[in-house]
């Protein structure tokens, strides 16, 4: 590839030979032993499978007729084919060729001529999977942390009450530190101009505590003319926010009226799945001259702000993300001037966390690309 900027610089390079701090996130994955969600519950149906990917791995999501969601690798043992290709019987996944199915557990059922033989225990891989807040969490990781780490608790979507909101879903063309980075660095107002989500950038914190980046900023939250109307900003006035960049999650909380939490999806080097809920405080929103407005109606006006205000305003995230990964591609080795402390804390966490895993994959003997399977290898001889 050329470019009348300059000549080829080749591919980014990888995690271990990158030169500086924005090469090295740009290059680093995120921990897969934590839970990711992948995609929400209602659109995987009775009988359905969906396949997802975590930092290229595919992964085989479905749901059975009894309504329990499973997921294995994405790989008959047999002959290697995506399961996906395949349908759900009952509560099986079964591959198109020979018919081999396989439960959640990943245990194989060969229905075909066994030419003499006892069915052999043949099994793959099967990945814990829950579904929470309308959406449905894998754990690409090791099992057995799956069992004591859990789902991030959000209690205002839980309970008989939960809070009015949205969700809303993207798929981006871009390194995953790219989204992070984007949605707590405000200096990046002007992309939203029409729609004014905030005004006023000012960082009064910003701390790394552990695993978090901790931000305040003093800025008016849902400043655009349509937002304003509809926001009862309380005592408060909603214009100040604490945001979170809480490995690997995402989420701020504006004087606890409206909050955010942000599920971000590695599905490989250059592609994520982001999945945000927004939410608010029960009498946080009203009609203008009538004041807050009763929890049906604020559910049906979250759902009208998701289509009228948050998806058109995170596709001019995704849209310059795209943009960004291309110069990224092209330019990686030039110099990218970065004024905001957000951005490098953010890059630094990112950084520290992949080098801890890999060092916990090294002290374990297991390859980050290759998570362990189950073999099949008496009869693959
Ligand atoms: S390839 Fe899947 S059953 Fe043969
Ligand atoms: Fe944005």
């Amino acid at each position: 590839m050329t470019d009348s900027s300059g000549p080829d610089p080749g591919p980014p390079p990888s995690f271990e030979h990158a030169r500086n701090r924005r090469q090295k996130a740009r290059a680093a994955g995120l921990d897969p032993d934590y839970w990711y969600a992948v995609e929400q519950s209602s659109r995987l149906r009775k009988g359905k499978h969906l396949e997802t990917k975590f930092m290229g791995r595919s992964i085989a999501v479905f749901r059975g007729q009894d309504g329990r969601v499973r997921a294995v690798e994405n790989r008959c043992a047999h002959r290697h084919i995506k399961l996906t290709e395949g349908e759900v019987v009952d509560c099986r996944l079964v591959c198109p060729y020979h018919g081999w199915s396989y439960d959640g557990e990943g245990r194989a059922h060969i229905p075909h001529d066994l030419f003499g033989r006892k069915e052999p225990d043949i099994r793959i891989a099967s990945v814990p999977v829950r579904e929470r807040y309308g959406l449905v969490f894998v754990f690409p990781g090791d099992p057995e942390v799956a069992e004591v780490r859990d789902i991030p608790s959000i209690p205002e979507l839980e309970g008989p009450a939960p809070w009015p909101h949205a969700i809303v879903q993207f798929d981006c063309s871009g390194h995953h530190s790219m989204l992070l980075e984007n949605v707590s660095d405000f200096t990046h107002g002007f992309l939203h101009r029409k729609f004014q989500p905030f005004e006023g950038t000012d960082l009064r914190r910003c701390e790394t505590i552990g695993d978090r980046v901790e931000l305040e900023y003093d800025s008016k939250i849902g400043a655009g003319r349509l937002q304003d109307m509809f926001i009862d900003r309380g005592e408060g006035g909603c214009d100040h926010m604490l945001a979170c960049y809480d490995y690997p999650y995402h989420w701020s909380n504006t004087q606890d009226r409206i909050k955010h939490f942000l599920f971000t999806l590695p599905v490989d080097e250059s592609h994520n799945r982001h999945i945000f809920i927004f939410y608010l405080r029960p009498g946080a929103i009203r009609l203008p001259g009538l004041g807050p407005v009763p929890r049906v109606v604020a559910d049906t006006m979250m759902k009208l702000t998701r289509l009228t205000t948050l998806q058109p305003l995170l596709s001019q995230d995704v849209w310059v993300i795209g943009h960004e990964q291309e110069g990224w591609e092209r330019h990686w080795d030039r110099p990218a001037p970065e004024l905001s402390p957000v951005v490098k804390a953010f890059q630094d966490l990112t950084i520290r966390k992949w080098e801890e895993y890999l060092e916990r994959s090294r002290r374990k003997g297991t390859r980050r690309d290759a998570p362990p399977l189950v073999p099949t290898e008496e009869l693959a001889r």
